[in-house]
């Protein structure tokens, strides 16, 4: 078998999947070395909501990079879907972030105002207008804002449809192979050892999610990387009970999926890789959830799951190259926002390979939280 590429990356994740395809349509030989199965981790266990708008509050190159990637979407839909004929259930519908309480109210409509100047269309509804978009809402709800660009899709599939259009372009995927280190010769990278052989490049690009820090400090490097676990689960209707996600906050939220599934979730708990979804944590949920749309407790239970995100230490993701280290490229730590992010992502890392670097992502170079391990 050929051991030889231009590009390894490590990761079959979202990210890792969106890089190879740009990457295999700049006719880059590449491979995609990925420890399990594709999409095992948090690129399955997201809610696929592509929420520029509800989950980021503030202008910056993170809110910037994130209207850039959601605009992508519709094309880059159209593309995989001609490409591969994976559907990735793209939903336009909006979504409704909702104040639940009159204090939360006024400082939510101030985020109307600044929202307001990348999107006119964005209002703010009160309690009865709010009610009238999704009349499942509890009339306890103050009111909300609403948010027609933030619409979500399925991940899991999109990450198929990144990948299984990297391969019909060229793209091998080694799954079962775990990267054990970083091979370097005077500066340069020259490859991967892993648990199935070495592999020979000139580039490698770590898109490892919550387990990017691990790979990188076992080659010298320190970079503050940790997960950030989210439980979530499902019910099913047979016919919609809401049309539109509904954004409480950054531990509540529910995502009516085209199957008829509504995902909610989702829990955020610091520095552990456990996958399990507990009592307490699905309690809550439930009890979060039940508040805002009180028909929930009487639905058909579906599933449970959780995932890991990948959290920074700032929040922004690492996008770069290491300074020091030619040919090692980091993408990853993309934390909330990973499926969201990942039609930009592979174009800015494919650009960067090319030698041609966007300004945007000087904001998450690696450089900025770079310790060496003695
Ligand atoms: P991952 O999907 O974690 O992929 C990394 C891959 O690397 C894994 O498959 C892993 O097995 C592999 N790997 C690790 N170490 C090695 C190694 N040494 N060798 C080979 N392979 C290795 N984002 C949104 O945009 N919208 C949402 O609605 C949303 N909801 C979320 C809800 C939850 C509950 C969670 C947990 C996350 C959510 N996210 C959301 C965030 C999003 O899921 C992540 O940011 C994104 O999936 C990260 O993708 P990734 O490819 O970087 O990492
Ligand atoms: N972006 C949703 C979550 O991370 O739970």
């Amino acid at each position: 078998m050929n051991q030889s590429y231009d590009v390894a990356i490590i990761g079959g994740g979202i990210n890792g999947a969106s890089i190879a395809y740009q990457l295999s349509k700049r006719d880059k030989k590449v491979i995609i070395l990925e420890k399990k199965q594709l999409a095992c981790q948090a690129s399955s266990a997201a809610a696929g909501m592509l929420a520029a708008q509800a989950e980021i509050e503030q202008d910056g190159p993170l809110f910037q990079m994130a209207l850039k990637s959601q605009a992508m979407f519709p094309d880059m839909a159209n593309e995989l879907f001609e490409l591969t004929g994976i559907d990735i259930e793209l939903v336009q519908k909006g979504m409704l972030k909702i104040a639940e309480t009159e204090e939360i109210a006024i400082e939510a409509k101030q985020q109307v105002l600044f929202q307001r100047n990348w999107d006119s269309k964005i209002q703010w509804l009160d309690s009865a207008e709010i009610r009238e978009m999704e009349p499942a809402l509890s009339p306890n709800v103050a009111g909300g804002m609403y948010l027609p660009n933030d619409g979500h899709v399925q991940p899991e599939k999109l990450t198929a449809a990144f990948a299984k259009a990297a391969v019909q372009i060229g793209t091998q995927i080694r799954e079962n192979t775990e990267v054990l280190s970083i091979l370097f010769k005077n500066g340069q990278v020259k490859g991967v050892k892993t648990t199935n052989g070495d592999i020979h490049c000139e580039q490698v690009v770590v898109a490892t999610g919550a387990w990017a820090g691990q790979l990188l400090r076992e080659s010298g490097l320190d970079v503050p990387l940790y997960p950030v676990k989210g439980e979530c689960f499902s019910i099913k209707t047979e016919t919609p009970l809401i049309n539109r996600t509904i954004f409480s906050d950054k531990r509540c939220y529910l995502v009516p999926k085209r199957n008829g599934e509504i995902y909610i979730g989702a829990t955020m708990i610091e520095n552990t890789f456990d996958l399990n979804v507990t009592p307490g944590g699905l309690a809550t949920l439930i009890e979060r959830a039940t508040k805002l749309i009180p028909e929930i407790k009487d639905m058909a239970w579906e599933r449970v799951w959780a995932g890991v995100r990948p959290q920074t230490g700032d929040g922004l993701p690492y996008i770069g190259e290491h300074p020091e280290w030619k040919g090692l490229f980091v993408a990853a730590g993309h934390f909330r926002n990973g499926i969201l992010l990942s039609p930009i992502t592979g174009k800015l890392v494919a650009d960067l390979l090319g030698g041609k670097q966007d300004p945007i992502i000087s904001a998450f170079k690696l450089e900025r939280h770079l310790e060496t391990v003695q």
